[in-house]
């Protein structure tokens, strides 16, 4: 079992990381929570695999649980879904000293959080995460939201869980393009904060064995984030890097609608273009884009922008609400493993693309 403790002002919580951990998902409930009602919300697709190993698992130390399966997909981040939650969660009488437990992806782990966040002022909440991008970044450093229908995203706060409990081996059930879409991410930390995560990252060369240093790699980057929440929590300075490649991204993601690239797809292309660009510009050593491009093929994800043309992303990165202002924070790269926060104005962001 790997351990890491997030330690903020006002809060701690503890990261727990253990192949098969969901099947001890009972003992590690009762180590942290003595109430009696747990609500569980999933959705769809993890339900199948999961929902009843950790609903009986609660059910058999005596607790009465609500499992609450909501339809798989961003569609659920919304504020209707966040509506009929909450009143299946007082209907079950929940109350200020019971637990909430969400078991799924960003989407559900975002939605819950922000319902835990709200309902009745705030009910203590945990973290179950199934994928790869959940366990490494979504479900670590308490941002939660919902979307509106202007924007992913738009209602959110930070309230960080009463525990994290991380079971690599639940990423076996995972399609490969979701588990390639966190493995975006992975590489995002070695390239921001680690090169030896990113040299073991290229070195891998199957997914056997993948699998075999997967509970590695999401200590080093859930360590990573740990260190950057620890010294910025509410996102003013620091924990900006951890957006290195996302403003492309984002801006690919919103031109395609959301239908196109996945996230950690969209963060890829970011990731190569910003690179190669710092390396145009003499920020970083020659090379390094080549080797970010290597890693990211290896894993079937893209970096190029193909026929998307760079004034679209660049009046995306625009008209995007977090970039309102004369300048904007862009997330450069020194070398592989050393980021920096760059300022630019508006117009200077097609150069960056
Ligand atoms: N996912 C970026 C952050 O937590 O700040």
């Amino acid at each position: 079992m790997r351990k890491i403790q997030v330690k903020l002002p006002c809060n701690k919580y503890e990261i727990l990381i253990k192949n098969g951990l969901i099947q001890d998902i009972g003992d590690k409930i009762a180590n942290i929570y003595t109430g009696d009602k747990i609500a569980i919300i999933t959705d769809t697709n993890v339900d199948k695999f999961y929902g009843d190993i950790v609903n009986n698992a609660l059910e058999e130390k005596g607790y009465d649980t609500l499992k609450v399966v909501l339809p798989a997909g961003e569609k659920s981040k919304s504020m209707d879904s966040l509506m009929a939650l909450y009143n299946k969660l007082l209907d079950f009488n929940l109350n200020r000293g019971n637990l909430i437990i969400a078991l799924g992806g960003g989407v559900i782990g975002d939605l819950t959080g922000f319902c835990a966040s709200t309902l009745l002022r705030g009910i203590p909440f945990v973290q179950i995460p199934t994928s790869l991008l959940a366990q490494i970044d979504s479900s670590i450093g308490g941002k939660v939201a919902v979307d509106l229908p202007r924007g992913k995203n738009l209602v959110g706060s930070f309230y960080h869980p009463k525990a994290v409990f991380i079971d690599p081996n639940v990423l076996q059930t995972l399609e490969r393009k979701f588990l390639n879409d966190g493995l975006g991410e992975a590489i995002k930390y070695g390239l921001i904060k680690d090169r030896g995560l990113f040299e073991k990252l290229s070195s891998i060369n199957s997914y056997d064995e993948l699998f075999e240093n997967l509970g590695d790699i999401i200590y080093d980057c859930c360590d990573i984030k740990r260190g950057v929440v620890e010294r910025d929590e509410k996102d003013t300075g620091e924990r900006m890097i951890l957006n290195f490649g996302h403003t492309i991204g984002h801006a690919i993601e919103k031109i395609q609608n959301y239908e196109g690239y996945s996230h950690g797809e969209a963060v890829s292309i970011g990731m190569y273009s910003i690179a190669k660009r710092c390396e145009d510009m003499g920020f970083c050593p020659e090379g390094v884009s080549e080797s970010i491009k290597e890693v990211l093929v290896k894993f079937n994800l893209p970096c190029s922008i193909g026929d998307i043309k760079k004034e679209d992303i660049a009046k995306a990165i625009s008209v995007d609400k977090k970039n309102i202002g004369k300048s904007m924070n862009l997330i450069l790269l020194k070398d592989i493993g050393e980021s920096f926060i760059h300022k630019v104005s508006r117009d200077e962001i097609v150069n960056f693309i």
